[in-house]
Order: structure tokens, then C-alpha cells, then sequence
């Protein structure tokens, strides 16, 4: 997609810079998803969505899947409307399927310190499923802080940047643009 970094301003921040296209977000989704139908050959898969950040990646993800799957989500929480982590997670909207004995994806749009992460380990395995593994769009490892958390499969690494799109948010806003862009440090400043 061209897009001019110029050319898309919401509320005196450009938003238009393309870190990854849609083309090359599908492209990916496609990739993850022909390896998780291979890694869990034979098997059910619960592919559990963290809401509301993941939920397009998770839409083009579990197309290539081709397996037995069933959906989940669940809402958790590290960030409020700042660029940097509370360090306290909360769970919003809980699971609702029964995970005992069963093989759990977890789907993110980006795992950053790993706080979130961390958590929804030893939160979801409470649960006695057989196997919890994480495929996140993006990683941001440069940030990492809970290095425990380890992510199984991974879209695309990215800079220690605040990225914005497809599905990612600034504040509830951004999450509709089909591609991945990122705030200017001196926008984020002014945040
Ligand atoms: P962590 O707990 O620090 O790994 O952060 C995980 C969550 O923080 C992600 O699921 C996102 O919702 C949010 N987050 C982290 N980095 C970014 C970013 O660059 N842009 C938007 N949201 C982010
Ligand atoms: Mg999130």
C-alpha cells in the first residue's frame, strides 16, 4: 500500500507511515498458520484471541489453520491510555471454555515488556490445559522485561516503537488501519 507519510494526520499525529502492508500481514498469517497446522497435526486447538488488540491478526491467522479449532477470547489488560505499561494486569472478560486438557493458542497483537504475557501463563494454567503456546503478530524484544515469556511463533519483530494499526491502539483509537504504522517519538511525547 502507498502511503504517503504525509498524507494521514489524526489529531495533528501522522499516522500513515507503513511499517507492514496488509499484503505482508496476510502473507505472514498464511506462514504461521500452514506451521501451527503442522506443529498440531491431529489435534483440537482452542486459539484463545487477547481482545481487543489481536482480533485482526487472529482473523487472518486462523484461516490457514486447518485443524479441529474452536474460538475463545479473553480481555486482559497492562496498559490504560498511556504508551507504557501499568505493570499490573487485570482480567476483564474472562475465558469461557473449560481449557482442561486441552491445546491453547494464545493469539496477541504484540507482546512488549511481557508482563501480559507472564500472566496469562500462570492464569491459564490454572486451568490443567495440556499445552498453552502464544503466536503474537508482533515482538517487540528490545522491551522485554519478563524474559520467562517466551512466544512461539512471531509475525514480525519490531523497534522499541509505539506501533499503531491493525488492531493495535493509541488510546482506542488506530485500530482500524489496514496496515501497521507507528507514532513519531515527538507525537508520543506529547502524549
Ligand atoms: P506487555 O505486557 O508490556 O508485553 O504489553 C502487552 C500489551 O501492551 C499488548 O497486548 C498491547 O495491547 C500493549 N502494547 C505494547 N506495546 C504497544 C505498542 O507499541 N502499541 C500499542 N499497544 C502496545
Ligand atoms: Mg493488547
Amino acid at each position: 500500500m502507498a502511503v504517503n507519510k504525509d498524507d494521514i494526520k489524526v489529531e495533528g499525529m501522522t499516522v500513515g507511515k507503513v511499517l507492514f502492508t496488509e499484503e505482508q500481514i496476510i502473507q505472514r498469517a498464511t506462514e504461521l498458520g500452514r506451521q501451527i497446522t503442522e506443529d498440531y497435526a491431529g489435534k483440537q486447538l482452542i486459539v484463545l484471541g487477547m481482545i481487543k488488540g489481536a482480533v485482526l491478526w487472529m482473523s487472518e491467522l486462523v484461516k490457514h489453520i486447518d485443524l479441529d479449532v474452536k474460538f475463545d477470547f479473553i480481555a486482559a489488560s497492562s496498559y490504560g491510555s498511556s504508551t507504557t505499561s501499568a505493570g499490573v494486569v487485570k482480567v476483564k472478560k474472562d475465558v469461557e471454555m473449560d481449557l482442561y486438557k486441552k491445546d491453547v493458542l494464545i493469539v496477541e497483537d504484540i507482546v512488549d515488556t511481557g508482563t501480559t504475557l507472564a500472566f496469562m501463563q500462570k492464569y491459564l494454567a490454572e486451568r490443567g490445559p495440556s499445552s498453552v503456546k502464544i503466536c503474537s503478530m508482533l515482538d517487540k524484544p528490545s522491551r522485554r522485561t519478563e524474559h520467562g515469556a517466551k512466544v512461539d511463533y512471531i509475525g514480525f519483530q519490531v523497534d522499541d516503537l509505539f506501533v499503531i494499526g491493525y488492531g493495535l491502539d493509541y488510546d482506542e483509537k488506530f485500530r482500524n488501519l489496514p496496515y501497521v504504522s507507528y507514532l513519531e517519538p515527538e507525537d508520543v511525547d506529547k502524549l
